[in-house]
């Protein structure tokens, strides 16, 4: 943990910085599944649930959670929602393959402020030592206000595998982001 100090009236008080390890803020986090087969309950939505459990094991807070179809309206409104609700982070899991329905990342993109490829990059790389199709992922993180959405894939197993690959660079994105002073 690293220290940052001001002196105040000649007494030093000590102010917790954040450092990857040990972020200042609890993180609240909103979940979309977007499917249109789980949307019309033609199967159970499991890649929520995935999700949710994998965030509770990182200790965020979940601030919210939807299923919506493969339109791009609803998936930008059930973002927009998530983050107007208090999340700084949203994660969505699908539609980010090749299929004509999939339209995550150009909804996304859409209401972006930028996007941050290392994301990407990263959940290809790591996945592609697990299965070839990886590749067909067009996974993705943006910013939008000032919460960090990280689009995984459909696959509730994908979807976690994915999430644990960037895991490490959420907490000081989300503080950044969220304009959190931090120690770097
Ligand atoms: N990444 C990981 N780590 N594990 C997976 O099982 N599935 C792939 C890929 N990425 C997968 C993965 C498959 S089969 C597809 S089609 C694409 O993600 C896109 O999935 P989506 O359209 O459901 O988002």
């Amino acid at each position: 943990m690293i220290l940052g100090s001001i002196v105040l009236c000649d007494l030093p008080i000590y102010i917790r910085m954040a450092d990857e390890h040990n972020p200042v803020m609890q993180i609240v986090v909103g979940i979309i599944t977007i499917s249109d087969r789980a949307s019309k309950g033609q199967y159970d939505d499991l890649g929520g649930p995935a999700l949710r459990e994998a965030a509770e094991g990182y200790q965020w807070k979940i601030g919210g959670e939807t299923l919506v179809a493969d339109e791009k309206r609803e998936i930008q409104r059930a973002v927009r929602e998530l983050i107007r609700g208090g999340c700084q982070l949203v994660l969505t899991t699908g539609g980010t393959g090749v299929a004509p329905r999939d339209v995550t990342p150009e909804a996304v993109r859409e209401i972006a402020g930028g996007e941050l490829p290392g994301f990407g990059e990263v959940m290809r790389m790591e996945s592609m030592k697990i299965t070839p199709n990886a590749i067909l992922s067009r996974s993705l993180a943006v910013a939008v206000d000032k919460a960090l959405v990280i689009c995984l894939p459909g696959k509730p197993k994908g979807a976690v595998e994915c999430l644990g690959f960037v895991v490490g660079a959420i907490p000081h994105c989300v503080e950044v982001l969220q304009e959190v002073p931090t120690s770097c």
